[in-house]
Order: structure tokens, then C-alpha cells, then sequence
């Protein structure tokens, strides 16, 4: 009893705490969702590690992912289903090159590359032993077959399989960003034929992922399609002691063929900006890790949101961080504001600062418009060279992006953010609400809603074993099913596990927009799979939708002695609600005897004045107001000390002679048996235990 003294007096309270710490941003899942809680397909082929690239291929049913030194391609619909698989080794001396600064386990071929070409065909990319390689892999017949002719895949794909890169391919042309050199140092950015590595356009870069915009549609100024690449780097116009990390988007127009005096087979559109995500107005507290453009089909370009996450820099106490960035605002900094230029004060100290001078004509960075086709200007190469002088030495933009509403949309600790993806769903209110889904380096992947700026976290689901960090993550609204791959396996989940409410009012409370309360099954379903009218009130949590029922919870007999403990358990399922105890239909009086635990009732020294019939309620809130439902209900039953005392004192005989008996017994039989076998046996035990053994040999 004291050691549930201790623990219920001292370590609950710090967890109490912990929960009141969390700012309001700070979304609390609303549920917990353990590992084999979750409804999972997998995939992992023995000897293979490192999953780390994925390509959906829907129209073929497929979905392809990139392994050390193998490539898969898995049903769609069900992952554990491989349909076809084909090995790529490194081999020769690549390999023997590498051996000689790296370890083994590096000197591979890690596929990290898998972009679709064509109906059938794939472009892969693989470290092969850091002499990247490159080769269009076909799918015909259920096969997988490389292509004969392989190419250099230096600046193409990664060399490191440790360091990030970003590629896309957009009108059969790769742009990748990525490092040419064995140390890690030279990043370049190239589309076939235009790159530029010698000129400085990053300091010490982590690449993020690359997207593809389609602003020349309906343009009516006939702008140019753009390449925008997310990234980490030194904040070198930070005026900070420490070495910290700037977070920044850059674009580049898909039309660019570099210069023709200055900037010759370089960009010449090339812009980056600093990208804040402020957590408590500090733009420096926290590093971009990911990124996810979301447009929607029915609207113009400009509509479209990078949703971002960060991680806490420095400070790994920090939250991890969501934010939004409406792609109108990044534009706009782009094409209307100011440059930031580098200073040098004395030979050695620069500071940086706005640009004041005068910009030349046509803007620095701007692509190709209807304005200068109109003077003759169909081409990059036209340009004024001032233009490309200009842009050759200031290509960062002075204004931040800052994010859609000035904060973040979601903030969490604990485990660090690394990937995200955002669906966009239609409610059963008709309304489309986008759906974030993001993964951690814990292996878990959060699912939350925005309610027009209001962040709502349904759940965190553990996808793989705890630690084990989840490497890439995408989705198909085709089977409406989630694609998670680690270095260790490959994970498919549903989008939506509507089955986890049991509920009407757990189903309501969960605020899921894929999910609502079928009265006539009394099920909570995927709004997909019914055609029936489901109750769903994602905005309000409103469940006095729900019809009232009957509780059919069983009860529970529970007894101890007078003098004892007793727990009575009831496991909240939701973390938003609170507990609340009745006995024989009244409020329990909670005090240093009667406990409450988070998973629980504790009873300690009871009395018979304890007895009655337990009910255990869970308490949630919603905007329209306080739901309860019964959990548990339990009949306690306490037994007079003394009754108790003299059983046990008649038990413990009863053991005693037991055992005399037993005693007894063995040392009658041992005499038998020793008369009866005065030798053989040990023998014979010796010759078996030989033979198993050289069988073993
Ligand atoms: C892959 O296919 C594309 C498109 O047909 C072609 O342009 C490219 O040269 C091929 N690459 C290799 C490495 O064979
Ligand atoms: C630009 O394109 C137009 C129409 O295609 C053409 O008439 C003109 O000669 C081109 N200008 C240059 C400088 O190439
Ligand atoms: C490959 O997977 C193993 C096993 O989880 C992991 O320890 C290793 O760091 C991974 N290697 C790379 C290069 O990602
Ligand atoms: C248990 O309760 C009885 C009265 O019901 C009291 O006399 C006794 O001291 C209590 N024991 C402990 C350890 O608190």
C-alpha cells in the first residue's frame, strides 16, 4: 500500500503538470492509437533494408518503393502482396573506390530516386557506392527489368544515402538538388543542361523537397511555370554568434535557359527567401524538415498552401512545428519584393542589408513575361546582361514568408515531425476540409483537421516500433489508404479507422470528417462506404445528434478485505476526457483513501462502508457542451477482517499439509526406484545425450 502511496502521491502530480504546460497551439491528440491497435498491411523482404523511396503508380494498381539494393513493386491495395522485384547491386570499383573512406554498409546501392516516365516506364536513381547511377526501369508482363543502358547519375540523384536530396521530373527533364562531391559539401542544383554548382547559391544546405507549379495557366501576364525547392542552411544574414539554421524556399522558372554573357548555362531566375514558422515570435527557434503543396483542382494556383513542418533547432526541447504558406504570399515576395545584399564593412566583416540602389530592368529573377516578348525577349538568353550581373550576386529577397495567420497551425513536443502529407476530404456537411497526416522520428503519424484555423488532432496512430523513425510517407485517394516506409518495413493504413469508436458518441466526439454514426447498424463507418445519412458533426462535436441509449455495460463483481486495496480499472479512450466516479448513483467524495488514477479507481485500507455499486464515467467537451458515458460499473463488495484472517489461517493449514503429503510421497518413491534401477539408468542418459549431440555437428 505505501508503494501505491508513493506512486499516486509523487508521480502523478508531475503528469498532471506536463498536461497543463501545453499552449493552446499545443495539440493533444485525442487519441493514442498503441502499435497493435493498429489495422496495418506490411511489407519487408528478408535481408532488405532501408525503404526509403516510394512511387504510386494507381492506373497500374502499383505501388513502387526503393530499398538498398532492390526495388519492389507491391498491390496497391494490399502492400503485403509483392508482384514483382528486381535487384541492383553495386559492384566493381565503385565499390572497391568506396571501401577505402567508407564503411561496408555505405558502399551500397541505396535507391533514392523513382520518378514515372511513362505508362510503364520509371527513372531510378541509386547511390551505387557514391558513383550515383541512373537507369529507366520498365514494368511489363508483372516484371520488373532494368534498362541496358545505365548513366552517371552525379548531380542527378544522391551520392550519400545519409545526406537529403530533392528531385522532380517535370516535361521529361530532372531537376535535382543534390551533392556532386564524396564529402557532401558542393550541393548543386541542375535541370539538364543548366546548373549551377561554383556559384554560391547555398551555404552549407540541407535539401528538403522540390514542387511544380503551373503558374503559366490562365497567367494573364503569360508568366512562367515554376520549380520551387525547399531547404535548410547556414543563416549567414543572421546577425547571431551561434551557428544557426535559416529556413528557405527557392524558385526557379521552368522556362530559364540561362544566361548568354554572364550566368552562360546558369540560372538566371534563381530567388531564395527566408521561410519563419515563429513559435512565441521567434523565427530562429525551430528548422524546415518537410513539405507538402496542396492545391485544389477546382481553384486557381494561387490558392494553393504549402503546408511546412519544422523541428526545434538547438533548443530539442522545442516543439515541432506545422505551418501554412498560401503560394500567392511566396509569389508575391518573389516578383514584388526587395533584395537583401552583403556589405562589407572591412575586408573581413559584412553585414547584410536591404538593397538600395537602383534594380535594373528587366527584375532580377523574374521570368519570362508577355512584356518581354513584346520588346523581342522570348528567352533568358536575351536578357540584359545587367539583369544577370544583378542576379548573380543577390538572389536573396530581403522580406520573410511569413506563414497564413502568422503562426503555426500545430505545435507538439516530444517526438520531432519529419514528413507530412494533406488530403483534402468532403465532410458530411459538404464542406472540403484538408486533412494533415504527419509522421515522426518515434514511428507514429498524427492525423489532424483544419477547421478553418483550428487544428484538431483525432489521433496518433504507432505505426512501427517505437524509435524506429518513419522515412517516407505518401497516400492514395484512389484506395484511401496511407503509405509509411522505414528502414525497416513498409506500413499501409487506412486514412480512416472508423471502427475504433464504438459510440455514437465517441464517433461524434472524434470529429473525423471521414467517419460517422450509422443509426440503423449502430456502427461508426466511413462516410465512403455508406450511403446512409450518418450523424457527423465535425465543426461543433455536437453529440446530442446522437440518440439516447441505453448503457449496456456489464458489471463487474469486485471484492477485498477489510484493511485491503482494490483498484477498479477504467481506461479513459479519449485523452480530452476526464473521469468522474459514482457510487450507488451519486458523485464519489474523492479523498486520501479513494484515488484517482488516470486509468482508475484506487481503494486503499477499505472499509465496509466502501461497498455499493461503482459506476466509472468518461467527461468530455466539446463547443456545444459536456458529454458523459459509461464506462465501467463494478459491485465492490468488502469482507470483515476477522472472517478473512481465520480463512486464511485454514488455507495456510491446508497448504502445510499438502506439502507434508507431497514430501512424504517423493521420498517413498525415490526408495522404490533406486531399489528397482540400481545403476542403469544414468547410463543410458549419457549414450543419448552423445548421439544429440554429434547429430548437432
Ligand atoms: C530514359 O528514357 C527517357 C525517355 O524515353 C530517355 O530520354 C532517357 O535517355 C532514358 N534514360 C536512360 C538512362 O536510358
Ligand atoms: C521571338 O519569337 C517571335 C515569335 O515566335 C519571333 O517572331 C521573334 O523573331 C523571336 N525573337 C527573337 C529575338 O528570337
Ligand atoms: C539502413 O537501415 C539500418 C537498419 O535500420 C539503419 O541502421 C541504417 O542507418 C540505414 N542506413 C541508411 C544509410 O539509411
Ligand atoms: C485503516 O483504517 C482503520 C480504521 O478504519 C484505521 O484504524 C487504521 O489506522 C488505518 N490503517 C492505515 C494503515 O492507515
Amino acid at each position: 500500500m505505501n508503494l501505491l502511496l508513493f506512486i499516486t502521491v509523487f508521480l502523478l502530480p508531475p503528469l498532471v503538470a506536463t498536461l497543463e504546460k501545453h499552449s493552446p497551439l499545443e495539440s493533444v491528440p485525442r487519441k493514442h492509437v498503441l502499435l497493435h491497435g493498429v489495422k496495418a498491411h506490411r511489407f519487408h523482404q528478408e535481408g532488405v533494408l532501408n525503404y526509403t523511396s516510394m512511387l504510386l503508380m494507381e492506373d497500374l494498381g502499383l505501388l513502387v518503393l526503393g530499398a538498398r539494393e532492390a526495388v519492389f513493386a507491391l498491390d496497391l491495395h494490399d502492400i503485403s502482396k509483392g508482384k514483382a522485384s528486381v535487384r541492383w547491386e553495386a559492384m566493381g570499383d565503385p565499390v572497391r573506390n568506396c571501401l577505402v573512406t567508407k564503411a561496408e554498409v555505405l558502399c551500397k546501392n541505396y535507391i533514392m530516386v523513382l520518378h514515372r516516365i511513362d505508362a510503364h516506364r520509371i527513372y531510378v536513381c541509386g547511390t551505387y557506392a557514391f558513383r550515383p547511377k541512373c537507369v529507366n526501369m520498365t514494368y511489363v508482363d508483372g516484371k520488373l527489368t532494368l534498362e541496358q543502358k545505365v548513366e552517371d547519375g552525379t548531380r542527378k540523384g544522391p551520392i550519400d544515402p545519409d545526406k537529403r536530396s530533392a528531385s522532380i521530373l517535370v516535361d521529361d527533364k530532372l531537376y535535382s538538388a543534390t551533392f556532386k562531391d564524396f564529402h557532401g559539401k558542393q550541393a548543386s542544383f541542375c535541370r539538364s543542361g543548366i546548373c549551377n554548382t561554383e556559384n554560391r547559391l547555398f551555404n552549407d544546405p540541407t535539401f528538403v523537397s522540390m514542387s511544380f507549379v503551373p503558374e503559366s495557366q490562365n497567367s494573364p501576364n503569360g508568366d512562367d511555370d515554376k520549380i520551387y525547392l525547399f531547404f535548410s542552411e547556414e543563416a549567414v544574414e543572421c546577425k547571431c554568434n551561434s551557428n544557426l539554421l535559416a529556413s528557405r524556399v527557392a524558385r526557379v522558372c521552368k522556362g530559364d535557359q540561362g544566361g548568354n554573357r554572364v550566368l552562360q548555362k546558369k540560372w538566371t531566375s534563381f530567388l531564395k527567401a527566408r521561410i519563419d514558422c515563429p513559435v512565441q515570435k521567434n523565427q530562429w527557434s525551430n528548422v524546415i524538415e518537410g513539405s507538402y503543396l496542396l492545391c485544389d483542382p477546382q481553384q486557381q494556383w494561387q490558392n494553393c498552401v504549402f503546408y511546412a513542418i519544422f523541428r526545434p533547432q538547438q533548443d530539442t526541447d522545442g516543439p515541432s512545428a506545422v505551418c501554412g504558406y498560401s503560394l500567392s504570399d511566396i509569389s508575391r515576395v518573389f516578383s514584388e519584393g526587395n533584395y537583401k545584399t552583403e556589405k562589407w564593412i572591412t575586408s573581413i566583416f559584412s553585414a547584410w542589408h536591404p538593397y538600395d540602389e537602383k534594380v535594373p530592368s528587366p527584375r532580377p529573377g523574374a521570368c519570362i513575361t508577355n512584356t518581354d516578348r513584346e520588346q523581342g525577349i522570348n528567352d533568358t538568353r536575351d536578357q540584359n546582361p545587367d539583369t544577370h550581373e544583378f542576379v548573380k550576386r543577390t538572389f536573396l529577397m530581403d522580406e520573410a514568408i511569413q506563414p497564413i495567420g502568422g503562426k503555426p497551425l500545430l505545435l507538439r513536443r516530444g517526438a520531432t515531425f519529419n514528413h507530412i502529407i494533406v488530403t483534402q476530404t468532403t465532410a458530411a456537411d459538404g464542406q472540403k476540409y484538408n486533412v494533415m497526416f504527419v509522421s515522426t522520428e518515434d514511428g507514429t503519424v498524427l492525423k489532424s483537421v483544419n477547421y478553418n484555423g483550428e487544428i484538431f488532432t483525432i489521433e496518433e496512430m504507432q505505426i512501427f516500433q517505437p524509435g524506429v523513425p518513419i522515412r517516407t510517407l505518401t497516400f492514395s485517394s484512389i484506395t484511401n489508404q496511407l503509405y509509411a516506409g522505414s528502414h525497416s518495413g513498409v506500413a499501409q493504413i487506412p486514412l480512416a479507422s472508423c471502427d475504433r469508436s464504438s459510440s455514437c458518441v465517441d464517433c461524434v466526439l472524434s470529429r473525423d470528417p471521414h467517419c460517422g454514426w450509422d443509426k440503423s447498424s449502430g456502427k461508426c463507418v466511413a462516410l465512403t462506404d455508406s450511403t446512409r445519412q450518418l450523424i457527423q458533426s465535425v465543426r461543433d462535436g455536437n453529440a446530442n445528434l446522437c440518440p439516447n441509449t441505453q448503457d449496456s455495460i456489464q458489471t463487474t463483481e469486485q471484492s477485498t478485505w477489510s484493511g485491503g486495496n482494490l483498484k477498479l480499472r477504467c481506461p479513459l479512450t479519449s485523452n480530452l476526457a476526464t473521469v468522474s466516479w459514482e457510487r450507488d448513483n451519486h458523485p464519489l467524495k474523492l479523498s486520501d483513501r479513494l484515488q484517482q488514477l488516470d486509468d482508475g479507481l484506487l481503494i486503499l485500507n477499505a472499509s465496509g462502508t466502501d461497498s455499493g455499486q461503482y459506476k466509472c464515467l468518461s467527461v468530455e467537451r466539446s463547443k456545444t457542451g459536456q458529454f458523459s458515458t459509461s464506462v465501467a460499473r463494478f459491485n465492490v463488495k468488502i469482507t470483515a477482517r476477522t472472517d478473512s484472517g481465520m480463512m486464511a489461517a485454514i488455507q495456510g493449514l491446508g497448504v502445510v499439509v499438502a506439502l507434508l503429503a507431497c514430501l512424504i510421497g517423493l521420498l517413498f518413491w525415490t526408495i522404490y526406484k533406486q531399489q528397482q534401477f540400481p545403476s542403469g539408468t544414468s547410463k543410458k542418459k549419457d549414450s543419448k545425450g552423445r548421439g544429440q549431440v554429434s547429430e548437432l555437428h
